[in-house]
């Protein structure tokens, strides 16, 4: 018997809307009109200084890296046309491959159209059924999402706790994956990498390090990297200021996955004028001018937050109103820091998050210390 639905789908997502509000977390994106950090809000009578972005090297804005996009496109067009193993790949695909590979001192490279696709892609890929994934609890959404989709039992570990997982690598006698954020996303702290690659040497468990935002390191300890099994994905979309993700480790796993990610195989191809300009950046990164980006980028970090290893800076301000009102008082001073609540992060841990970028300027670095000691966050060592 065919039966209706007492209730339309557009009661459906009025309610969930109004739940949406009723918990005071209604967002909408805003318009920056920006070129790196500095902007006008669409409507907005004043220039503001936005430190919500992750291009750590101001990278997107690049002269060499914005003339690069421009030769691809006109070389290429604007879009690849489907994914590589229908189209084929352009020139410019296979380059950055092998540059991001060499990078990274890996075999073999592979891209996928976001970073968020190549956790999707990575966890699929190897996570079949029988095996265990373990997988840090600060983890990004990507990777959440990679564990729910793959067919492996999936175990969530405290964040950064050595103890526990030595203790669930020990119980499992099956094939073991360890997951996790390199450096965390959200927290802006790292994971402990020598601890987590002796644990996967000893048990023989793949280790797959989401390094999207390690900027500034923390980077894989040398000798591990001949003696386990390691995949580090990466984004285009942060360092490289462009758009993209990719893979880096031995030849044959970057062959499965090619064979068998759904989001590779599935998917268009990144962008030719995408990948030209990662392929710029990636140029400037390895030189000595990315070498001064990068100083020039931890000595704000210093500035700031002495002793912090990255360039996400978080203020836990604890309710959802105080991150709400502070980010608020911010924009009135021309500076643009966003709010993160849940479900970006824990119930009662919602905050400013500050990222600093090597194009900052020092006096607008000053002047978000100087806002931020209003609110009570610790200003930085003169000097
Ligand atoms: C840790 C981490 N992994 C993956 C991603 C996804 O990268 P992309 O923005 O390229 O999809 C992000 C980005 O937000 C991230 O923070």
């Amino acid at each position: 018997v065919h039966r209706v639905d007492p209730v339309s789908w557009d009661d459906r997502i009025q309610d969930r809307l109004e739940g949406v509000r009723r918990a005071g977390r209604w967002r909408a994106p805003r318009t920056l009109d920006a070129l790196g950090p500095r902007g006008r809000l669409a409507g907005g009578a004043a220039d503001l200084v936005s430190f919500a972005s992750n291009d750590y090297l101001g990278l997107s804005a690049h002269p060499g890296v914005i003339e690069a996009a421009h030769r691809a496109l006109d070389r290429w067009g604007a879009g690849s046309g489907a994914s590589r193993l229908v189209t084929g790949s352009r020139p410019v695909h296979d380059e950055l491959e092998s540059r991001l590979a060499r990078w990274k001192s890996a075999e073999a490279a592979v891209c996928l159209p976001t970073g968020f696709a190549a956790n999707l892609g990575v966890l699929t890929c190897f996570g079949t059924p029988g095996t265990q994934v373990f997988s840090d609890e600060l983890n990004h959404a990507s990777i959440v999402d990679g564990c729910r989709l793959s067919r492996a039992e999936v175990t969530v570990y405290p964040h950064g706790d050595m103890k526990q997982l030595a203790k669930l690598l020990e119980a499992n006698d099956g094939p073991s994956i360890v997951v996790t954020d390199s450096v965390f996303s959200m927290d802006g702290d790292v994971a402990p990498l020598v601890e987590l690659c002796s644990l996967c040497r000893e048990h023989d468990a793949l280790l797959v390090l989401d390094e999207a935002h390690a900027v500034l390191g923390p980077d894989l300890p040398i000798d591990e990297r001949d003696t386990m099994m390691v995949l580090r994905v990466g984004t285009l979309s942060k360092t490289l200021g462009s758009l993209g993700g990719f893979v880096v480790g031995p030849r044959p796993a970057v062959d499965l996955l090619v064979n068998s990610a759904r989001p590779y195989i599935f998917s268009t191809a990144l962008s030719p004028a995408d990948a030209a300009a990662a392929l710029a950046a990636l140029d400037v990164v390895c030189s000595e001018e990315g070498e001064g980006l990068r100083r020039r980028l931890a000595g704000l970090v210093q500035r700031l937050s002495p002793g912090h290893l990255t360039p996400i800076l978080p203020v836990v301000l604890g309710s959802e109103d105080a991150a709400i009102s502070a980010s608020q008082a911010l924009l009135h001073q021309g500076i643009w820091v966003p709010a993160i609540r849940p479900p970006s992060v824990p119930p009662g841990t919602s905050r400013l998050r500050v990222t600093l970028s090597a194009i900052h300027r020092d006096e607008e670095v000053e002047r978000l210390a100087a806002a931020l000691s209003e609110l009570g966050w610790p200003r930085p060592v003169e000097g």
